[in-house]
């Protein structure tokens, strides 16, 4: 049975796991950046189609310790790796090393990309071209205490990167992260949402598309398996069909989005327009402290947004203002909500003046937050 793994963003391991074992499938291990499962292909092809949280998934193919870079290319060696893709096609190999006997890790990825060549060279007596940008398939290694496990991406350009955002404000939150928040939440996929501080729409786009059970990886034109050359269709048409029958379009008005910003919210509309959620969100220009109730809502929703956290100096008296007249603004006409923020700085946080029942520690991009 071959052996996956799904990598995602610091914090959203569980909720990965669990988005997994939901389309019915076995998870292995979790660790801080993903999970691995085993399956068949069709299992791997659905993780890459439905999952909002992973980033990536790759088929690990090796595992084997070594201490120099020859026992690298020689454990390598076992593994066919022109299996993935033709001689016309470009690749890239990446990796990381810690706490092994090796040092250099760019040692190590040379002897990965060596082999490939030789590998490709012995059977077609041509090498296929090295490609760091847009490669057509990428290898990765990594070793973890002279352990090293060697993989192939099955997907090509992150999952995160759905397609529909093409205008992004600043500090946009990636896909899979604004889908991994609501995912912690612990949102219903029924209730209605506001984001006082929405920017170009990411939170409320992915809310939208899980409501009307829009599958991410429809919008994709391609991923990496499809270069496989040794899977037929291995049943890629029925799953992506089945998925297609499962989307719920019929449109409810349940998604609010305000922001200070008119041409942030021009993109927001283009973003939602491309994904095709344009009738389930409403963006409205409001500032966060005093936007008004949404006439439509009867009872308490949850308001779920990642305000701006000034990472540049300067910014803190403003900031500290904001966070309490937005605190104050909610406990007095917000009753009964559900308020999840992402912040990337406690000590602004605190200003709200509201306790957390429950925090969750995530990454964005490089910045520490907590939800
Ligand atoms: C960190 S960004 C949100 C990014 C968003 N999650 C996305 O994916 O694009 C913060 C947003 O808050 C908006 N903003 C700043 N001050 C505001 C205020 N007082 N009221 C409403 N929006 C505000 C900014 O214009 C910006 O778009």
């Amino acid at each position: 049975v071959p052996r996956f793994y799904a990598s995602t963003s610091f914090g959203l391991s569980a909720p990965l796991a669990d988005e997994i074992r939901d389309l019915g499938i076995k998870v292995h291990e979790l660790d801080t950046l993903g999970c691995s499962f085993s399956g068949s292909w069709k299992d791997a092809f659905k993780v890459n189609l439905y999952s909002r949280l992973a980033t990536r998934v790759s088929l690990t193919v090796l595992e084997f310790p070594a201490y120099t870079t020859d026992d690298i290319y020689n454990n390598l060696k076992k593994h066919d790796f022109t299996r993935y893709s033709t001689v016309d096609q470009t690749f890239m190999v990446s990796g990381s090393i810690r706490d092994c006997a090796i040092r250099d890790q760019r040692a190590v990825t040379l002897k990965f990309k060596d082999l490939i060549a030789d590998q490709f060279r012995d059977k077609f007596d041509r090498r296929p071209d090295v490609e760091k940008m847009t490669p057509d398939i990428r290898f990765s290694i990594h070793g973890y205490k002279n352990q090293y496990h060697a993989s192939v991406d099955t997907s090509g350009v992150p999952l995160t990167r759905r397609g529909y955002r093409r205008d992004a404000g600043e500090a946009p939150l990636k896909e899979h992260l604004a889908a991994g928040i609501l995912a912690l939440s612990g949102w219903d996929g029924q209730t209605p949402i506001i984001d006082p501080a929405c920017g170009s729409g990411t939170l409320l786009i992915e809310a939208a598309l899980k409501a009307s059970k829009v599958q991410p990886g429809t919008f994709r034109k391609s991923f990496s398996f499809q270069n496989f050359t040794h899977l037929n269709d291995e049943g890629w048409s029925d799953i992506v069909n089945e998925a297609i029958e499962g989307e719920e379009l019929e449109p409810k008005k349940m998604f609010f989005g305000f922001d200070k910003d008119k041409k942030v919210l021009f993109s927001a509309m283009e973003n939602a327009k491309r994904a095709g959620v344009e009738d389930w969100i409403e963006f409205s220009r409001d500032r966060m402290e005093n936007f008004a109730m949404p006439e439509e809502l009867e009872s308490p929703g949850w308001i779920i947004t990642n305000p701006p956290y000034g990472i540049r100096m300067g910014d803190e008296f403003f900031l500290e203002e904001l966070y309490k007249n937005f605190g104050f603004h909610l406990k007095q006409n917000f009753k009964g909500w559900h308020l999840w923020l992402l912040s990337g700085k406690p000590e602004i946080t605190r200003h709200l003046g509201m306790k957390s029942d429950r925090r969750y520690p995530v990454k964005n991009g490089p910045i520490e937050c907590r939800l």
